[in-house]
């Protein structure tokens, strides 16, 4: 009644968040290297972290410097990988999920031929995984586009973005033919919490945001579908995910007022999975554009296109959950995983206002598997939090065991209560730059990463407690918990 054989344990990151070497081998800029390190904005201020705006890219375009954009230097994975990927393997990783920055195969999105170099860099790093037994899980668009397209056509809002993406992502398939897993958008919902780091889309370009933000979501779905298509086509035993932020709202009590209130709540939160697990919108979710004089233009050949080419699985990160009511005056509010909404007062949370909800990880699983009756992986799972390093150069995490053993607890009983699970990658099993602060110092890894909120340190490796916590956990498949 344990996990499956083969059950996939690993890590995961994003591109932009570990390689860095930003202007490397003919990387382009890409939206991520003008996300700025802000020390004075409290991290609990969702908003001001990642608001930007025409004015701060041209700021962030005139710096080279990497100080205050964490992003472009990262964790320097793209010259340390192979030090990295023997970590990952003594961990006894059996997938690693990583994605393939867009701005290294194509800089600026529009190029004729691609760039054979971030062709070559992303070859040598799968055949490493490759090479010691780790299975690649490759995300095709990671919170990462090349920042030419966000300034020419205020990115996915506009639909010449499909046949970009898809050229670039028949690129990667023609090249990458020994990846069997792809996602194709992460957290593809998160476009109408963060549109610039998810779309590309500048805010102040923009007239009527929500209408944009949901027009360019359309769009990635085309996009989403056509790539599925492909992958199947060129690869012919490939499995293609979806992946989605999986932002669980209870209600704030028992009144209907508050039930209805998480109902919606939850319903947005899926609806970009119906989409692509189902082929199909939801009719409440037209419904809602209508209502809204939302005006979205989709043809019946894009919907078509999306009927046709459903995901063979469903991917999602969960990190915290949420309550909503009727009326929202009375309730104290907090962030999570790239949201601010009402805080369950019966859990604790973590120092950046997550809360930590380990039964919400199977109700989770639970309903997504009776909602699509697909399979499911489980993505991006893990605590941020500050790490102390003793004098002897030791770190006693026993904060992200407790965290990490009381979810897949949870992540068993939904395995025994006969939900399909391929596999489970924590975020991120190396310390990266955060995506929403751009911090350092939130640490989510069971290796440590010896460099500061501004980039100081020798970006040395150590393991912290928790490595031998994991490692044991997978070594037993999740027996012993
Ligand atoms: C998810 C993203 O939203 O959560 C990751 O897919 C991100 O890119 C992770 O790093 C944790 O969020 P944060 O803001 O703490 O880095």
């Amino acid at each position: 009644m344990g996990f499956r054989k083969d059950f996939l344990w690993g890590g995961a990151v994003a591109a932009n968040q570990v390689e860095g070497a930003y202007d490397v081998d003919g990387k382009g800029l890409s939206v991520a290297d003008v996300a700025t390190y802000k020390p004075n904005v409290d991290v609990k201020d969702y908003k001001k972290n990642v608001f930007v705006s025409s004015e701060t890219i041209a700021e962030a375009m005139a710096d080279k410097s990497t100080k205050y954009y964490p992003k472009r230097r990262g964790i320097d994975q793209y010259h340390r990988y192979k030090e990295d990927i023997a970590l990952f393997k003594e961990l006894g990783f059996k997938a690693y999920r990583f994605s393939i920055a867009w701005t290294r195969i194509f800089p600026n999105g529009e190029e004729e031929t691609p760039n054979q170099k971030g062709i070559d860099f992303y070859k040598k790093f799968i055949k490493e995984l490759k090479d010691n037994g780790i299975e690649p899980i490759v995300t095709l668009s990671h919170y990462e586009m090349p920042l030419a397209l966000a300034l020419k056509y205020n990115g996915w809002a506009d639909k010449r973005l499909i046949d970009l993406f898809v050229k670039f992502s028949k690129v990667c398939f023609e090249n990458f033919r020994n990846v069997k897993y792809w996602l194709t958008f992460n957290e593809i919902d998160s476009v109408t919490r963060h549109p610039f780091t998810s779309a590309g889309i500048i805010e102040d370009k923009t007239e009527n945001l929500e209408e944009t933000e949901y027009q360019a979501l359309h769009n990635q779905f085309v996009a989403s579908a056509l790539v599925t298509k492909l992958a199947h086509e060129i690869i012919p035993e490939s499995q293609v995910g979806c992946m989605l932020t999986k932002l669980t709202t209870y209600p704030a009590t028992a009144k209907p007022g508050d039930v209805l209130a998480s109902m919606n709540k939850n319903l947005m939160n899926n609806y970009p999975a119906d989409v692509q697990a189902n082929g199909a919108y939801s009719p409440l979710i037209l419904s809602y554009f209508k209502k809204n004089n939302f005006n979205i233009d989709m043809t019946d050949e894009e919907l078509k296109t999306i009927a046709d080419n459903t995901v063979d699985f469903i991917s999602f990160s969960y990190y915290m959950s949420l309550i909503a009511a009727e009326d929202e005056d009375g309730l104290e509010m907090t962030t999570g995983n790239t949201v601010v909404g009402g805080k369950n007062p019966y859990l604790k949370a973590t120092d950046w206002g997550w809360t930590v909800d380990p039964m919400g990880l199977r109700i989770s699983l639970e309903e997504l598997y009776d909602r699509y009756k697909k399979p499911l992986m489980i993505v991006e799972n893990g605590m941020g939090a500050k790490d102390v390093v003793e004098e002897d150069g030791s770190i006693h995490d026993d904060y992200r065991i407790e965290y990490f053993k009381q979810h897949l607890r949870e992540m068993k009983k939904a395995v025994e209560d006969g939900v399909d699970l391929l596999g489970y990658t924590s975020w991120a099993p190396i310390d990266l730059i955060s995506a929403s602060t751009s911090q350092m110092s939130k640490r989510y890894g069971f290796i440590y990463v010896d460099q500061d909120d501004e980039g100081n340190g020798t970006l040395n490796r150590s393991k912290k407690d928790s490595f031998a916590w994991y490692q044991h956990v997978i070594a037993t498949n999740g027996e012993e918990l």
